[in-house]
């Protein structure tokens, strides 16, 4: 299996592959059986959150797998209760002992505080300590808006944050976001591809599907690779794993990808009352 992987800014650390496996919703044994499953079928990228409850589950199927965890690349992110500096590092930790290793590929701030608690240089430079006491080989921030990666920029300097992960899918296209990560050199992970199902029946997709061999979330997740972003499709089936994981062959047109472009209509569905005043 070749996946395609960004350029790694860390020494001796695995390069994320572009394409990981989500782990939202999944808890206990379905999490344990979903990590396996993506693990046995060559996903070696895992997306996982304190808030998801499903680290421990995450951490024993990455055990079961025999996978050495230096050909692993794994993903957490820290609550927002936990971004007071008296509880983020006890919380990093306890995901690491969780997951069963020593440190993260990639440790993020799950989502920007609204109601500026804890002001955004405190948390950032407590994500920054964790890098460098080496329990993440790379930092980067979730549902963050421009004006906010500006100032995080800013606290961080340009070039260390590694990704801002977002909802990206045909039906929000992000455009805002995406160019200014870009621009920044930040890495789109876009998450929710899928928008949970709700795209999956899209008639121009399924065209365009159609004409490649394909199924439409491969058409999607190219679409997503195409555009330089990595993405975490989740699935508790084998077949939808290994087509999801078999979309690098796929090649869309130019045109194709304007068209399914064509598709956004702002249909955004992480929208909790605490998210940010969207771009
Ligand atoms: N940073 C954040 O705030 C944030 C927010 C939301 C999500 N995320 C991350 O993004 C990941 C992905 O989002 P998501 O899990 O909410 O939604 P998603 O990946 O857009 O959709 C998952 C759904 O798509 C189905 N599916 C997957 N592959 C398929 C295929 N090939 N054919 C047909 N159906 C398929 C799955 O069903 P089956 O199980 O039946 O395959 C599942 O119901 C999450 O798991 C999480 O890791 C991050």
């Amino acid at each position: 299996m070749t996946q395609a992987h960004t350029d790694s800014t860390a020494s001796n650390s695995l390069a994320m592959p572009m394409l990981g496996t989500g782990t939202y919703r999944l808890k206990d044994q379905a999490a344990f059986d979903a990590v396996l499953m993506a693990l046995e079928e060559g996903s070696r990228h895992i997306d996982t959150a304190q808030i998801y409850a499903n680290e421990v589950a995450v951490g024993e199927a990455i055990k079961a797998s025999a996978i050495p965890r230096n050909e692993l690349f794994i993903t957490t992110k820290v609550w927002t209760e936990n971004l007071d500096s008296s509880r983020f590092e006890a919380s990093v930790i306890d995901s690491l002992t969780a997951l069963q290793t020593d440190y993260v590929d990639l440790l993020l701030i799950h989502w920007p505080l609204k109601d500026g608690k804890v002001p955004m240089a405190d948390y950032l430079m407590s994500l920054k300590t964790m890098l460098d006491k080496g329990f993440t080989r790379h930092i980067g921030v979730s549902n963050f808006t421009n004006a906010q990666l500006s100032q995080a920029i800013a606290i961080l300097g340009e070039g260390v944050i590694f990704t801002n992960q977002v909802e990206v899918h045909p039906y929000l296209v992000n455009a805002k976001v995406t160019e200014f990560c870009k621009l920044h050199n930040i890495l789109v992970t876009g998450y929710m591809p899928f928008a949970y199902g709700a795209i999956l029946q899209d008639e121009l997709i399924s065209k365009i599907a159609k004409k490649h061999d394909a199924t439409t979330a491969q058409t999607i997740l190219a679409w997503l690779r195409q555009q330089g972003f990595a993405t975490i499709p989740s699935s508790t089936k084998r077949e939808n794993v290994r087509s999801n994981l078999a979309a690098v062959n796929l090649v869309l047109s130019a045109a194709e990808i304007e068209a399914i472009n064509g598709l956004d209509r702002n249909h955004r569905v992480a929208n909790p009352d605490f998210a940010p005043q969207w771009d």
